[in-house]
């Protein structure tokens, strides 16, 4: 038996359903479904999990691999960047005297095994008729978590029966137009691309064993081979590719210098080494990051499923780049960061990978300058982040799109859609409060949140009735622009000015050197503060105490008021059921706005306010977002209202693996599956985040007997476990120092040797 045999028996005989994600049969249409959920990712290189190639010419679309950070403009006069797919590493062709091998396969015979817990994607296939030869075709393919330039790719050939001349050819696939060659050396490639200077190289080794005997190739190209023999039953044949890939930000002359070496490592570890690290490294964030759930076995499949994403989106080792709205596994929304980072990804990570967690807050520190050329554009000081991100940090929502009745619509949300710098601020504070990283909140994290203090006291003026209003902007709900005091907005402004004094008398008083530096470069004084300590008082929150509802913006409630119950069978957003007109003028919200606020920041609604705008706000919402059922989902779990959260939590996680949103096949939406982490933890677990420790209100789903999982906080892990049945939450320290924990209204402290079970919570 073969190793790579070995490995696909051992997948499937020892793997645990729950660990699995698995398809069988092939449907040409629903093929870019499959690649997007069944794609692979280290944060570095993501590879689609397109396996047509071996079913001969069908294919989908196009193959897909992506490297993070690769932007280029698509044309001379474009100002857009996009992510730039990279050459097709994966690339084969096996080939009889008449033509492509895998020309006919049994299509029922395809089947796609995503190992979760490995981060290994298995296919297997067989081609039994109209072909001199019976062929059994395995494939494992990985993109290396311990070393990420690296992938790797293992075929496996079994020839059941028949005599036939075969040639297998390694290539790599096209690059289109968007990548200049510099550089085609046999093991090597280098390119760069067309405008942005970015340079790319791929340094490759491959090799083909027939019984266990390796073979010459009988061609070699540049990062090419060709092997030819005569196929006979009961051969295994096992072809092997190991690839490295570099991204250099200028262009280098060395540029494969770096991935030679990458290269030459990984063939000293062999296959098998690349293998053995690469599932460490899986099986450490598996460690720190996974959730167990009983009682309800979709909602654990869709927990390892969005952890599985989250865990392959991020690169703690690359400051240069952000997860981006499709992660590495899509081309829709062209590589864009967005708000979906810091609001729906950095609460996982602050508390399973704070590396991962701190590496994309550097990225928005890298970027800060270019916030504070967006905000000086406007006539404010501070920064303004982009709504749209690349890799400078420059604003890159595309001005123009075509709107779904092909008209084309101008977009305005790369110069309204502000709250993206209070989001920023956010998940810079989150971060601080789970890690008390000292050396990240000097450095980087104190300038983010001053900044972004600064420019809501400047962008909220003060007006005649004695408030400061923000005008024109979109929150949120973007069917509605140019819309005056968003509440979600405003909100968080009020929010993001009061960090940023608490962070100017944090820095003061612990640092004062750095608080000196700051002051100095920022030019920021006590007359300064003190404005900003006027400025928060005085936004308007469109707070009503008679009706207990924040009013989502001016004259929201004069607008017009839709049935939403009324289209319930609707398969297309609410937008295109009414027209883009009508929805402007009416009470239909495309996601969370309100209610986004609620679940962010709930201390913000008085008394029972919470319940009151959740009631008023939930039934006036389209869901046109895939964030908005995950914001609705964390908030139902804050009040108390467990099987309306799962609810949500289902409809979160369906968007990716049940393919109830129309676009999956231009990539995971990464943000959603960030929410199904947020319900789970912060909505049923009830954890939250304080100065002096951590809290726990638990809620969990009827069916939801226990829900156990580990986090990272301040240098400590904790083991947490929530029996649903006994109502009895236990907490174990396994590293670091004793710490408080808050539940069922008291506040204990916890050791090592002094775990903590409180009975009587998660009703
Ligand atoms: C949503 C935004 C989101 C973006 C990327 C848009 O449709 O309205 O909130 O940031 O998609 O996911």
């Amino acid at each position: 038996m073969s190793v790579a045999d070995t490995l696909a028996e051992d997948m499937i005989a020892g793997g645990d359903p729950s660990w699995l994600l698995r398809e069988t049969g092939y449907e040409l249409l629903r093929e870019s479904t499959f690649e997007t959920r069944f794609a692979l990712s280290n944060g570095f290189l993501g590879v689609r999990g397109g396996l047509a190639s071996h079913l001969g010419a069908c294919r989908a679309v196009p193959p897909r691999i992506y490297v993070a950070g690769l932007f280029d403009t698509p044309t001379p006069d474009s100002v857009v960047p996009e992510l730039v797919p990279a050459p097709d590493w994966t690339q084969v062709r096996i080939l009889l005297p008449d033509g492509p091998l895998m020309r006919c396969p049994d299509r029922s015979s395809r089947a796609l095994t995503l190992d979760m817990r490995r981060g290994a994607l298995f296919m297997e296939a067989r081609q039994t008729c109209n072909a001199p030869l019976d062929v059994c075709l395995r494939s494992l393919r990985l993109v290396s978590l311990h070393a990420r330039a690296i992938g790797m790719q293992v075929i496996e050939l079994r020839i059941e029966s028949g005599v036939s001349d075969l040639t297998f050819e390694a290539a790599f696939g096209p690059t289109d137009f968007e990548l200049a060659p510099e550089r085609a050396e046999l093991d090597l490639k280098a390119w760069r691309t067309w405008r942005s200077g970015r340079s790319l190289a791929i340094a490759a080794a491959a090799s083909l064993e027939v019984d266990g005997i390796e073979r010459q190739p009988v061609m070699r190209g540049d990062l090419t081979w060709n092997w030819s023999w005569t196929a006979q039953p009961g051969q295994i044949v096992t072809f092997r590719r190991i690839i490295a890939v570099t991204r250099h930000h200028a262009t280098d002359v060395h540029a494969g210098a770096r991935a030679r070496k990458e290269l030459a490592a990984a063939r000293t570890l062999g296959w098998r080494g690349i293998l053995a690290r690469h599932e460490a490294a899986w099986a450490e964030r598996w460690r720190c990051s996974d959730i167990r759930v009983t009682g309800d076995d979709a909602a654990q499949a869709a927990l390892r499923f969005a952890i599985y994403h989250l865990n392959g989106a991020a690169n703690p080792e690359d400051p240069h780049v952000s997860v981006a709205a499709r992660a590495l596994t899509g081309d829709d929304y062209r590589g864009h960061v967005f708000w979906d980072t810091e609001i729906f990804l950095v609460p996982f990570y602050a508390l399973t990978w704070p590396e991962a967690a701190r590496t994309l807050l550097m990225y928005r520190f890298r970027t800060l300058d270019a916030a504070r050329a967006k905000a000086a554009q406007m006539g404010c000081r501070g920064a303004l982040y982009a709504w749209e991100s690349a890799d400078s940090g420059s604003e890159v929502t595309p001005a123009q799109t075509v709107g779904p009745d092909r008209k084309i619509l101008d977009v305005l949300c790369g110069s309204q859609e502000q709250h993206i710098s209070a989001d920023v601020a956010y998940a810079v504070w989150q971060y601080w409060q789970a890690t008390e990283d000292e050396a990240f909140l000097q450095e980087a994290g104190a300038e983010i949140i001053l900044e972004t203090a600064r420019f809501w006291t400047w962008r909220a003026a003060l007006e005649a009735d004695g408030r400061r209003h923000i005008r024109t902007v979109i929150g949120p709900d973007e069917y509605h622009e140019g819309v005056d005091d968003n509440a979600f907005t405003n909100g968080m402004a009020r929010w993001t000015i009061a960090r940023g004094l608490d962070v100017a008398a944090l820095v003061q008083a612990r640092w004062p050197e750095t608080w000196a530096r700051l002051a100095r470069s920022l030019d920021l004084g006590e007359p300064e503060l003190a404005h900003w300590r006027e400025a928060a008082e005085a936004i308007a929150t469109g707070f009503d105490p008679a009706t207990g509802l924040f009013e989502q913006f001016a004259g929201f409630s004069a607008l017009e008021t839709v049935d939403l119950n009324a289209y319930a069978g609707r398969s297309v957003p609410m937008d295109v059921v009414l027209g883009r007109e009508r929805t402007q003028r009416a009470q239909v919200i495309k996601q969370a706005d309100v209610v986004a606020l609620l679940a962010l920041l709930p201390e913000a609604f008085p008394g029972a306010s919470g319940g009151t705008n959740f009631d008023h706000y939930e039934p006036r919402c389209g869901h046109g977002s895939s964030l908005s059922r995950a914001m609705h989902g964390l908030a139902a779990a804050r009040l108390g209202r467990a099987e309306a959260a799962l609810s949500y939590f289902r409809r979160s996680a369906a968007i990716d693996l049940a393919d109830t949103h129309v676009a999956i096949g231009g990539g995971i939406h990464v943000a959603a599956l960030g929410g199904v982490w947020m319900i789970a933890i912060l909505g049923f677990a009830g954890l939250s985040l304080r100065a002096d420790g951590l809290a726990f209100d638990p809620c969990l789903p009827a069916d939801w007997q226990s829900l156990d999982f580990r986090i990272r906080w301040r240098g400590r892990d904790l083991a947490v476990a929530i029996d649903g049945t006994t109502r009895v939450l236990r907490v174990a320290l396994d590293r670091g120092a004793p710490m408080t924990v808050f539940a069922g209204g008291a506040a204990f402290v916890i050791a090592m040797d002094r775990p903590l079970t409180v009975e009587g919570v998660g009703g």
